[in-house]
């Protein structure tokens, strides 16, 4: 089988248009990543497979020993994985799977030879480097600490360094070769770029944009050529190598949906964390998709994941041009979207309505009294529908440019590319409001535009009172499917300019956690550098314990609760309280598991360091409970705008409550957790708050803990309504009726695009409304005419020849995965031609696999199939109308399920 669905992307997003994740990363065909249970010669164990397997990577390292290797049969594929599992010197063996190419949605872009305006544009102006101060990253720079002599390791696209290395090559796209080289340099991307500059930018730039961290030595580890993907290979061996080059800190601004610990990327990060070294991973920029969305590598244990709050200050380069109104001459900004043939487009404005807090202005078709809008450039406040059907509305009158008035602080660029239209672009709220004045007093506004990829840039800072400093909306939401607490703070990541590669434009205003996750790791090098200690649990907990914790907010309004831990963690990271802290907590965060595992006591450690004693008072601080699901009968989780927050909160005893610790001492606190009453906990409620810990030397700490009033086994992880049988070309993923016959291609030939083309393969999708760690599927026989039928195992009572390639497949995140079957079982022989159906069963969260009724089961509609032969039996050729010459059907007298079934009846009389 061949997953056809692309992973989730992480990284930057432009935070408007997010929609709800749910493709699963993509498996590399053959590949598979070994892991040695001792050192051995990685080519001598290559050797072994006597030509049938390459060396993709050498993966032996401090932390982990091993390779990967590609079968070049990946017909056997399967089957010679089985094998190598079942080695003595093999601890485990998995199949690469490939995560994309940082997606980025640029916000703005702008040059060096711009000159340096800040402008008030409808906002306010503040400092640019409002990230810095919203995380207290000024006061090092106030006291010259730098992260001098701290080495942090950037994974990423490549990025100007003193040291790493490039793993791929330019030309890598995730399925080809790797050409590695020394210089990890990003010419193509610029996500690597921005998320350097965000660490470790120099001051020497026309928009004074100043990394956190500018003292540190960085070193790139460039995974991803100019286009697709990466496997997970590779991202393993990049940490490693990033381990061993004497990294003290590892970022990676990267990720797929998981929500499993086990995953095996994240696993290899756990491990170096657990050797001493920080690794900090983007939370994910699925916050859609709502609770329990979790992304790996961030999910790992120990991995801290870093969540992303939006900018107060919403910077923008915009492109300078000009309007006039009562032939008055004023410059303004704007940011081109696409189409984007603005070079010396001069006309007049018009708009359909005067109402500037019209949320769905230009959505209705315009009246008929319209006048062709040929003539003019169409003004459009953004909201509510699509920019598609806004521009559609305007060309419907004639219109060829538009240009779209914000309606939060700052630009976008908007694509739209409906025909008829030549240009769009989108400006600030407040010039488009002033220009909405002047035409509702009948004044003419004429635009004179200019082409926004040469016009001159400059940068505008708006105040963002919609969503500064709040959790921004695409942040993705934990737990993990096992109730472990992710994520474990927050950055901004929304909003942010930072250095671009040159070729790009130099600078760049990016959204995502992308943008957190490297002032998070800037942050741990301040740290290191005020408090000597390099030790991640010690650093995490430091961060966690004076994080600010901050309200829920959605479409501007914020909610009377506290943000759910499960969106925020510990809060907005507060990086000089941390460096300072003479009281540190012995861990960043509780979780009190779910209903059937409910761990209600648990312990922890309160040591003042400090040269005076201190009392503390512990209390208990509710935040916002989160319901994963909008009604009891509700199958998939509740997408962001309708996850329903309410304030039952758990209630907490503390043993001792009050106590008094001298200069040096340290004592244990017990905690009893009683989970909120009141809840529908069919809805499975997510609870969550912080244990409050004051001490008298006002020094306010908290701690984060969570947990889920319900069941997690209880929950249905398989949705049998969208799991179905649909033709493999079929993107609609369209049921196919029963009995329909598929037509694959030969054995062993799948692989072949042209054979692929003229094959008819079906396709089976999965689709979980929960995580499963395991999926099985069985291939059911329907007919006996084979003697693989008649020779069908039973497990867990159904007939089986065995199980689909790829399955069993691990560690699922939720989200609907797709398989296209080319007839290949796990062991790597094929099905005879026949009339089977495909049973699957979904393992429920903290199931026992062993167990039958652990699963959730549901099965396909019969289907036959048959497989093409090649051109080569053409001599004996019998051609079945319809079927190309190149391919013929074959001749032997099995290889139709027709003649198979007519076989049975025979027999039967
Ligand atoms: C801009 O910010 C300053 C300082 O916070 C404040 O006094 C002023 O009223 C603000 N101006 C506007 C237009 O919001
Ligand atoms: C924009 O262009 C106008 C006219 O060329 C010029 O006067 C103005 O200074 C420019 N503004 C910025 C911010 O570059
Ligand atoms: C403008 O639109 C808003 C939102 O639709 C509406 O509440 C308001 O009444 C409108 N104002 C006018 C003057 O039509
Ligand atoms: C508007 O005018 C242009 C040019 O005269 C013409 O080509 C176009 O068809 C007109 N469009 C509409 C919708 O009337
Ligand atoms: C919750 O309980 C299950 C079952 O004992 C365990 O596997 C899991 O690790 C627990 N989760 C946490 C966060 O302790
Ligand atoms: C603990 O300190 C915080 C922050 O100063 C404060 O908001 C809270 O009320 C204090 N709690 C108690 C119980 O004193
Ligand atoms: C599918 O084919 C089988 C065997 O020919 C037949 O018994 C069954 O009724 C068919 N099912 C449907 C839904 O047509
Ligand atoms: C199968 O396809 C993959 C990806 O396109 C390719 O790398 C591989 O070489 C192909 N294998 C065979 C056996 O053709």
């Amino acid at each position: 089988m061949v997953r056809l669905e692309l992973a989730t992307v992480l990284l930057a997003v432009a935070a408007a248009v997010n929609a709800v994740q749910v493709d699963t990363p993509e498996v590399l065909p053959g590949a598979y990543i070994v892991e040695y249970e001792n050192d051995q010669d990685t080519n001598a164990f290559v050797r072994k497979f006597g030509g049938r397997a390459s060396l993709r990577k050498d993966l032996r390292f401090k932390l982990f020993k091993g390779a990967s290797i590609q079968f070049k049969d990946t017909k056997n594929a399967e089957e010679m994985a089985a094998k190598v599992a079942k080695l003595p010197t093999i601890k485990r063996i998995f199949p690469v799977r490939r995560y994309p190419i940082p997606q980025h949605d640029v916000l703005s872009t702008g040059d060096d030879a711009a000159a340096l305006v800040k402008r008030q544009l409808g906002g306010n102006v503040t400092n640019s480097f409002s990230p810095h101060l919203m995380t207290q990253v000024n006061k090092f720079k106030e006291a010259g600490i730098t992260g001098k002599g701290i080495k942090i390791a950037v994974i990423d696209t490549g990025c100007l360094v003193s040291y790493g290395a490039d793993l791929v090559g330019d030309a890598f796209n995730g399925a080809n070769q790797p050409r590695p080289d020394n210089d990890p340099v990003d010419n193509c991307n610029g996500h690597g770029t921005h998320v350097a500059g965000i660490i470790a930018a120099q001051s020497n730039n026309p928009y004074g944009i100043v990394g956190a961290a500018e003292g540190v030595q960085l070193g790139a580890y460039r995974v991803f050529g100019c286009q697709g993907d990466v496997g997970n290979d590779l991202l393993i061996a990049a940490y490693n190598m990033a381990y061993e080059a004497g990294s003290d800190i590892i970022t990676a601004s990267i990720g797929g949906a998981s929500g499993w610990s086990e995953d095996p990327w994240a696993a290899v990060v756990s491990r170096i964390v657990e050797n001493g070294v920080p690794c900090v991973v983007s939370a994910g920029n699925d916050g859609a998709a709502g609770v329990f969305y979790a992304s790996t590598a961030a999910n790992g244990k120990q991995v801290t994941a870093i969540a992303s709050v939006d900018n107060v200050i919403t910077p923008a380069l915009l492109a300078n041009a000009t309007y006039q109104i009562d032939s008055k001459s004023e410059f303004f900004g704007f940011t081109g979207g696409d189409p984007q043939s603005w070079n010396s487009v001069s006309l007049p404005l018009w708009t359909v309505n005067y109402n500037t807090t019209d949320e769905a202005h230009g959505c209705d078709p315009y009246p008929a009294s319209t006048p062709n809008l040929s003539g003019y450039i169409v003004l459009i406040r953004r909201g509510s529908c699509t920019f598609v059907q806004k521009v559609e509305n305007a060309v419907a009158k004639g219109a060829r440019y538009v240009i779209f008035y914000n309606n939060v602080p700052g630009t976008l660029s908007v694509t739209a590319r409906v025909p008829g239209l030549s240009a769009v672009a989108t400006i600030p709220s407040g010039t488009g409001e002033l220009w909405v004045k002047a035409l509702e007093s009948g004044k003419r506004v004429l635009v004179n535009m200019a082409n926004p990829s040469t016009a001159p840039k400059f940068l505008a800072n708006f105040d963002n009172p919609t969503s500064g400093g709040y959790l921004s909306s695409f942040t993705s939401w934990g737990p993990t499917f096992e109730v472990e607490s992710k994520p474990q703070f927050s950055t901004p990541g929304g909003y942010i300019l930072s250095t671009y590669p040159r070729l790009l434009g130099s600078y760049g205003v990016l959204s995502g956690t992308s943008m957190a996750c490297p002032l998070a790791a800037a942050i741990y090098a301040l740290v290191m550098n005020v408090r000597g200690t390099k030790d991640p649990k010690t650093i995490e907990n430091l961060l966690s314990s004076t994080a600010k914790p901050n309200l829920f907010r959605r479409d501007g309004v914020s909610s009377p609760y506290l943000a759910p831990v499960p969106q925020q963690g510990a809060g907005l990271v507060q990086a000089w309280d941390a460096a300072k802290a003479t009281t540190l907590l012995s861990t960043s965060g509780l979780s009190f598991n779910d209903t059937d595992h409910f761990n209600p006591v648990q312990t922890f450690t309160v040591s003042n360091t400090g040269s005076s004693s201190v009392t503390y008072s512990l209390s208990n601080v509710g935040a916002a409970t989160a319901y994963t699901y909008s009604s009891p009968g509700a199958l998939t989780p509740a997408s962001l705008p309708s996850v329903e927050l309410t304030g039952n909160f758990a209630s907490l005893a503390f043993t001792p409550s009050t106590f008094t610790l001298g200069a040096g001492q340290r004592r244990i606190v017990t905690v009893k957790a009683t989970a909120p009453t009141g809840l529908d906990v069919k809805r499975l409620p997510v609870y969550s708050g912080y244990i409050a810990i004051n001490g008298s030397d006002s020094s306010a700490l908290s701690l984060p803990y969570l947990g889920v009033a319900g069941s997690l086994h209880s929950v249905v992880v398989l949705n049998s309504d969208n799991t179905l049988l649909a033709r493999a070309r079929d993107s609609t993923n369209s049921p196919v009726a029963a009995n329909l016959t598929f037509t694959l291609p030969p054995p062993g030939q799948s692989n072949i695009t042209a054979v692929r083309n003229r094959a008819d393969m079906p396709k089976l999708v999965v689709t979980l409304a929960m995580g499963s760690a395991m999926i099985r599927v069985d291939v059911v026989p329907l007919t006996n005419c084979s003697t693989a039928a008649q020779n069908a195992k039973v497990v867990f009572g159904t007939r089986t020849l065995g199980q689909p390639e790829e399955f069993p497949s691990w560690y699922n995140p939720r989200g609907t995965l797709q398989y296209a079957w080319d007839g290949r079982l796990a062991d790597g022989s094929y099905v005879p031609a026949g009339r089977y159906k495909l049973t699957v069963r979904a393992l429920r969260i903290f199931g026992d696999e062993s167990k039958s009724e652990e699963y959730d089961v549901t099965e396909t509609v019969p289907f036959r199939i048959r497989y093409l032969t090649e051109g080569k039996t053409q001599k004996r050729k019998r051609f079945v109308k319809g079927e190309r010459a190149l391919w013929t059907v074959g001749v032997e007298r099995r290889q139709t399920p027709e003649q198979c079934e007519a076989d049975e009846r025979t027999l039967k009389q």
